[in-house]
C-alpha cells in the first residue's frame, strides 16, 4: 500500500547551551491517503520540528520521509502537498483576490483555471463578502478562511495543519474545524494535524498518535487508543432515599455525598445495573456517567 506519508526512524539532535537533546527521537508513522490523522502533544513535544522536516526546512540526523510515495529530497513532490499553520500570515496591503492570483501564480496554475479555481474557493470557504477588504484588516477567522483556499489552490493530496486553531477563540476555531472536515470529505485530502488540544484531535481524526518529548507514545485509531487506556468510566446514581449500606455494598456502588458511586467497566451493561437498583427498591432520581477523555489520558501519560 502506498501511503500520503512515510516517517521512517526520524531523529533530531538540537544543541542547546552546548548541550544536545532530542527533538524527535526515532519517529515512525505511516499516514493512509483519504485519513485525517492527529498527532497530539503537549507544547515543546516535536510537533512542529516534525512537521519542518516533513517539508525538509528542518534536516534529520536519521530517517527517511516519503510523501505520496516520493522522497521528500526529491522537491517536485512539493507541488502535490500544501500547509496551513496559526502563523499563516499574507502582506497586509493586498486583498484576497491579489494573494490568490499571486499563490495560483506560484504554483504555477495556468491564468483561465486560476480564475475558476480562485471563484470556486471564494464559493467553499464564503471569502466574497471581503473581497474588498486589505489583508491587514481581516478579522481571525477570515484570514484563516483565506489561509485554507490558499492552502487548496493547488489541489494539494496531502495537507499540513500545524496547531490550525491555536490562538482562535471557541467559535471560530469550531469553524476551522468544520473547514477541515469538508476539505477532507469533500476534496478527499488526506490531512496530517497537530494539536496541543485533545477534544480537537477527538473530533477531527480517525487515527492518532500522542507524542511526548520527542517520542511517539503511542498511536492507533482514537476509539482503540481510548479502550486501551480507559476502559473503565465512572457512574453516579441519585436515589430518593440512600439504601441500607449492605445493599448498597451487595450491588457493588459506594455512598459518595448523597450519591451512590460505581466505578463501570467499559463492557459492563448499564440497563443490568439500572435493573438491579430497581429490584433492591432504589428509586432512581438522576444519573450521571462521566467518560475519560484524552485529555485524562494524556495528564496520566504526562504524570508517568
Ligand atoms: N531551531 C531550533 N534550535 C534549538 N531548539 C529547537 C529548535 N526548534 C525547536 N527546538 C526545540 O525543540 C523542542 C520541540 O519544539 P517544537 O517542535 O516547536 O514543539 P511543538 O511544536 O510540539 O510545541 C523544543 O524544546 C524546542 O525548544
Ligand atoms: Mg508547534
Amino acid at each position: 500500500m502506498e501511503y500520503a506519508l512515510e516517517v521512517k526512524g526520524v531523529t533530531k539532535k538540537f544543541s542547546e547551551k552546548g548541550r544536545d537533546f532530542y527533538a524527535l527521537k526515532d519517529i515512525n508513522l505511516n499516514i493512509k491517503k483519504g485519513e485525517i490523522f492527529g498527532l497530539l502533544g503537549p507544547n515543546g513535544a516535536g510537533k512542529t520540528t516534525l512537521m519542518n522536516t516533513i517539508i525538509g526546512i528542518v534536516l534529520p540526523e536519521k530517517g527517511e520521509i516519503t510523501i505520496l510515495g516520493e522522497s521528500n529530497k526529491n522537491k517536485e513532490v512539493f507541488d502535490r502537498i500544501n500547509g496551513i499553520s496559526a502563523e499563516t500570515y499574507f502582506h497586509w496591503g493586498l486583498k484576497p483576490k491579489d494573494i490568490l492570483r499571486f499563490y495560483a501564480k506560484v504554483y504555477g496554475i495556468e491564468k483561465k483555471a486560476a480564475e475558476n479555481r480562485i471563484d470556486e474557493l471564494i464559493r467553499i470557504f464564503e471569502i466574497e463578502s471581503i473581497l474588498n477588504s486589505k489583508f491587514g484588516r481581516l478579522s481571525t477567522g477570515e484570514r484563516m478562511r483565506l489561509a485554507f483556499a490558499k492552502a487548496m489552490l493547488n489541489k494539494p493530496e496531502l495537507l499540513l495543519l500545524d496547531e490550525p486553531t491555536l490562538g482562535l477563540d471557541p467559535h471560530i476555531a469550531q469553524k476551522t474545524r468544520k473547514l477541515i472536515k469538508l476539505i477532507n470529505r469533500h476534496k478527499k485530502t488526506t490531512i496530517l494535524l497537530t494539536s496541543h488540544y485533545m477534544q480537537e484531535v477527538e473530533l477531527l481524526a480517525n487515527r492518532v498518535a500522542f507524542i511526548n518529548k520527542g517520542k511517539i507514545i503511542d498511536t492507533g485509531t482514537v476509539s482503540k487508543v481510548k479502550l486501551k487506556h480507559f476502559n473503565t468510566y465512572d457512574l453516579w446514581v441519585k436515589p430518593k432515599a440512600i439504601p441500607h449500606k449492605n445493599i448498597v455494598k451487595s450491588i457493588g456502588f459506594e455512598v459518595k455525598g448523597q450519591s451512590l458511586y460505581k466505578e463501570m467497566k467499559t463492557k459492563e451493561d448499564l440497563s443490568v445495573i439500572l435493573a438491579q437498583l430497581h429490584k433492591h427498591g432504589i428509586d432512581v432520581k438522576d444519573i450521571k456517567v462521566k467518560r475519560p477523555t484524552l485529555e485524562d489520558y494524556f495528564i496520566k501519560l504526562a504524570e508517568k
